[in-house]
């Protein structure tokens, strides 16, 4: 590593949804002790940090993103000596590990909810958003990401509550510094054990607009829940969080931000470190998005579209603040059936998405199984489905909007489930996730598509990422190279320079099934090739890509 970049800019992140993991003890739940078996598995694929999805007490109404205890761990994951354990080892193997702060919300059973709805003078009652009926309807009319009205009424103080996510999880009231200082102090309480910092989950969304305004409405009826997006305080309340909890540690930081624009990532991920480290943003996975029920129709993704997105964020930040660089996470759908061709070419468009995504400017992410190639489940029927954001998308929006049948298909492409489904280690039963019944289903494609396999196999997907995560850490040039777009229109090609001081690289990649021709730009007659995902040797001035194939070009000149 450049010892003059920050370690964050030269690593790359694995992210752990425990859950699917590796379950250690047979009861079909992935687990903390099994994470800490499977260390070595990440030190060989060689990432540098590991971000864990909440491992926190919780009552599972959105698999741990409704916290009832900040500082204990979900009985279903182990305990905290085994939490410290795999702190120890991982840091003893170079592993960094950072976890998921869900600060926007807690649980309704946490002890703060509990109280605070108990009576309107309640000490905590102002922990949280309370408002009175108007018209004797919900306050305003803001819709909750998991469909329907984003407040509940609670009948024994005759108030609303705000929740923005399911009514499980009320939102906090981040205007009241109190529950600002017992969300920093938390922080620091992780901190000290020596955890390396945090993702923060919807992070965007915690300062809300003063008097809680009406905002445009979708075909529901209600608001996308990120008419809460990028309030008046937020950076505010992070510049607070900043002094008051991260400065003294060495941390990586990394938003969630939905509803960020590029203009307001300036501002959370500025190079002067007052904020945040990084941002995910979402302009590119809900590039298929339309209208209705947010997420839930779809169009076809238009390569114009999403290299002008990408490359829109490259040039963008560069200099000014800093990316992070992701297809997928616990609640996208596998990219390979968003973006590649998960049946004919499913090694070749593995390759090539994460050739192109990893050779840009930024942190790269990679989401568990992604580095397998793992695909969309198979979904048959409803009763398939755990995660509560299909079920009640489809409460809502069948018949009213939808056939079963479009519903389905629907939730075939776009559930949060296909990425929920366990981590394929190998050819035996249950894909050797668990020993027991997992708490959802394993993929049929495990007897093929597993780590023990790839592993084996010099020429698998898992070896292309292992190549892309040793090359970030070893080659400053990524974190420092400029970028540019060529061929912004072209429908197949996406192909992208950067450039530093004497140093070239050009990308193409064919994000179509068809050969397509191409010429080299000048300047790369004899350039190497840095990696490639069909075997190809050389390249000539006018040639051609195969379907799907990827490839990078190292010049000096
Ligand atoms: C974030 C998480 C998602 C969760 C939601 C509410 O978007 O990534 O899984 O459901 O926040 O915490
Ligand atoms: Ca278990």
């Amino acid at each position: 590593m450049n010892e003059k970049l920050p370690w964050w800019k030269q690593s790359t992140v694995y992210q752990i949804y425990p859950r699917s993991f590796y379950d250690s003890n047979g009861d079909g739940i992935g687990d903390l002790n099994g994470i800490t078996q499977k260390l070595p598995y990440l030190q060989t694929l060689g990432v540098d940090v590991v971000w864990l999805s909440p491992i926190y007490q919780s009552p599972n109404d959105d698999n741990g993103y409704d916290i009832s205890d900040y500082q204990s761990i979900m009985a279903e994951f182990g305990t905290m000596e085994d939490f410290d354990r795999l702190l120890k080892e991982a840091h003893a193997l170079g592993l960094r590990v950072v976890l998921d702060l869900v600060a926007n919300h807690t649980s309704d059973e946490h002890p703060w909810f509990v109280e605070s709805r108990r009576s309107k003078d309640n000490p905590y009652r102002d922990y949280y958003i309370w408002r009175d009926a108007k018209d004797r309807k919900e306050p305003n009319n803001w819709g909750s990401c998991f469909a329907g009205p984003a407040w509940e009424w609670d009948e024994q103080t005759k108030q609303y509550y705000l929740h923005l996510f399911s009514k499980k999880q009320p939102d906090l009231n981040w205007d009241n510094p109190t529950v600002r200082e017992e969300i920093f102090s938390m922080m620091r309480w992780w901190l000290d054990k020596g955890i390396d910092g945090f993702r923060m989950d919807v992070i965007s969304l915690i300062s809300k607009e003063p008097g809680l305004p009406d905002g445009v409405p979708m075909a529901t009826g209600y608001t996308s829940f990120n008419v809460c997006a990028n309030g008046p305080h937020v950076h505010e309340y992070l510049k607070q969080m900043r002094r008051e909890a991260l400065a003294p540690y060495d941390t990586l930081t990394v938003g969630e931000c939905s509803g960020v624009t590029l203009e307001e990532a300036k501002r959370y991920a500025n190079a002067d470190g007052s904020e945040l480290n990084m941002v995910f943003q979402f302009e590119h996975t809900d590039m298929d998005f339309l209208d209705l029920g947010h997420k839930w129709g779809y169009q076809k993704v238009s390569l114009p579209r999403l290299k002008e997105i990408l490359s829109r964020w490259q040039v963008g930040l560069h200099g000014i603040a800093w990316n992070s660089l992701f297809w997928q996470n616990h609640d996208q759908p596998r990219i390979l059936n968003r973006l590649g061709d998960p049946v004919h070419y499913r090694e070749r468009s593995a390759k090539l998405l994460a050739i192109c995504l990893h050779l840009m400017e930024g942190t790269p992410y990679v989401y568990q199984g992604e580095e397998l190639g793992m695909t969309n489940y198979p979904f048959q029927s409803l009763d398939e489905f755990r995660d509560l954001d299909s079920i009640r998308a489809y409460e809502e929006l069948v018949p009213r909007f939808w056939s079963h049948e479009e519903m389905m298909d629907a939730l075939r492409y776009k559930s949060r489930d296909n990425a929920r489904t366990p981590m394929q280690w190998s050819d035996e039963p249950q894909a050797g996730f668990t020993t027991g019944t997992p708490w959802i289903a394993v993929h049929p494609n495990y007897r093929t598509v597993n780590a023990k396999a790839a592993l084996a196999d010099p020429s698998s997907i898992f070896y292309t990422y292992q190549t892309l995560i040793r090359l970030r850490k070893e080659w400053p040039f990524l974190a420092l190279a400029d970028y540019r777009l060529l061929l912004p229109d072209d429908e197949a090609l996406f192909v992208y320079e950067r450039r530093l001081e004497s140093e070239r690289l050009l990308v193409l990649c064919n994000f179509s099934d068809k050969e397509q021709p191409f010429t080299l730009p000048d300047g790369y007659e004899h350039a190497s090739i840095l990696i490639q995902n069909t075997g190809r040797e050389n390249v000539s001035q006018k040639d051609r890509l195969k379907p799907y194939e990827a490839f990078a070009l190292h010049q000096i000149v």
